[in-house]
């Protein structure tokens, strides 16, 4: 039934839509935040290994299951292997995991949002430009934070409803291209600040000493929370691609841009956190201190933080899009709901859990579960444990539940003739990404001892 589904028209465009769901939050805000906390440049570089030898061949392989099953997640999982529709279970850990990401996720993108009218207020009145006791008010308060999310929610499922998501990605084209530039004028600003190259160390110059279990599976969980793995959304992506994709190609690349941005947000905080003198472990509010920060040292500096945070609003919108989509198809096409209806569940299940979440910053800091807050808890849980735990089964079925040719079929579309590259990468798939997966996530979890 190929003709009857919606899909991307070229390969060029198979190409852009998925790095507009990689790319969000988790390259300017997650990605710094991280390596502040856990150490600087060892956890960098953990995590550029976990990209390429997991997070890349988990692309793929989500991308050959979708294009050949061509259906949503959790019905493609059900049928890929004949007899064995306990698969289908991907895909409903999935829906779980889109939930848990949505409700702290929106919560960071309310702050976001509500930077662009801070700032330009700033930017207008000529006063200097937010500062941290901004950033912690907004974050830890009540009402501001809760408003900002509901807000964010209902503008998302806004444009799921009004079906606008194909303009919203053609428009994301052009402000991800100006964000990229933004970034690197805030990265040359950052740089030539005295006392930057302290950072530079920082993100490049590794102290293997910072190494632990729980950094490693930190690392690993970013990989797939940066690569949009693990979930369904990859395999959903994959079942919109058109034969003209070559799938390993189009995935290095995906995966190289997303990188890359993040490299390039962390040259532009990190120089500045030491040249200012913050601290580089101060965890989710780092974005909000050390930006505009670095802008406040350049002419109109307070517009540049306006545009910043303009262009972080859309491209965390793109991301959203493709994390309530999950929910919204499963409900609309399994579950035989109106589409309004369908988006109506999603963005209440996202508020009732984000509620709780977004409160666990602030007022209900004292709440805690397994020693963590809401809002910590359920981050942790959908990087740690579901993220991981998905991307191991898709391996799995990949590598050895589907037969090899039938598999590789998919990747060698397209292709002229036959590159080294598809059994280099079949081999990753089979067995380097799980045995990875398996040895982080018990070492991770201290069964090798501390
Ligand atoms: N990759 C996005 C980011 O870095 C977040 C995201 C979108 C996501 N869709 C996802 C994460 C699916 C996990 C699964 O901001």
């Amino acid at each position: 039934m190929e003709t009857q589904r919606d899909g991307f028209a070229s390969s060029v465009g198979a190409f852009t839509a998925t790095v507009a769901s990689a790319v969000g939050l988790g390259n300017i805000w997650k990605f710094p935040y991280l390596a502040g906390v856990n150490g600087g440049a060892a956890f960098v570089l953990t995590y550029l290994l976990a990209v390429a030898l997991v997070g890349l061949p988990i692309l793929v392989a989500e991308h050959a299951i979708g294009r050949k099953m061509r259906q949503d997640a959790v019905a493609s999982y059900a049928r890929v292997v004949p007899k064995e529709g306990f698969w289908a279970v991907i895909g409903y850990a999935g829906i779980v995991a889109a939930f848990f990401i949505m409700a702290f996720y929106s919560d960071v993108a309310g702050w976001v949002f509500s930077y662009i009218p801070k700032s330009l207020i700033a930017a207008i009145r000529g006063t200097a430009p937010l500062e941290s006791k901004a950033f912690i008010s907004l974050s830890s308060g009540t009402w501001e934070p809760l408003l900002w999310q509901a807000g964010v929610v209902v503008f998302i499922s806004i444009i799921v409803l009004a079906g606008v998501s194909k303009g919203i990605e053609r428009a994301t084209k052009l402000t991800m291209l100006i964000l990229l530039g933004l970034l690197i004028l805030c990265d040359i600003r950052a740089l030539t600040l005295p006392g930057a190259f302290k950072g530079v160390q920082f993100l490049f110059e590794p102290d293997f000493s910072k190494l632990s279990g729980a950094v490693i599976l930190s690392a690993l969980g970013l990989a797939f929370f940066k690569l949009s793995l693990g979930m369904g959304t990859m395999t959903t992506y994959g079942s919109y691609m058109p034969h003209t994709v070559r799938l390993v190609p189009n995935a290095s690349r995906v995966a190289l841009a997303d990188t890359l941005v993040s490299i390039l947000a962390g040259l532009a905080i990190f120089p500045a956190v030491f040249a200012f003198g913050f601290e580089p472990a101060s965890g989710p509010s780092l974005l909000f201190i050390s930006i505009p920060a670095v802008f406040s040292k350049m002419p109109l500096g307070n517009y540049f933080t306006v545009l910043f945070f303009l262009l972080s609003a859309l491209a965390a919108t793109g991301a959203m899009i493709s994390l309530i989509e999950v929910p919204v198809a499963w409900l609309s096409g399994k579950m035989n709901l109106k589409r309004p209806t369908a988006v109506l569940i999603t963005a209440t299940g996202i508020l009732v859990l984000g509620l709780p979440a977004t409160l666990s910053l602030g007022p209900w800091a004292d709440v805690k579960l397994f020693n963590m807050g809401f809002f910590d808890l359920l981050d942790y849980i959908q990087q740690n444990l579901l993220l991981p735990l998905g991307g191991l089964a898709i391996a799995l079925v990949a590598g050895w539940r589907l037969p090899k040719a039938e598999f590789l079929r998919e990747l060698e579309t397209a292709e002229p003739n036959k590159p080294w590259y598809i059994p280099v990468l079949y081999t990753f798939i089979k067995f380097i990404a799980p045995a990875l997966i398996i040895l982080v996530f018990l070492n991770g979890f201290g069964v090798f001892g501390k």
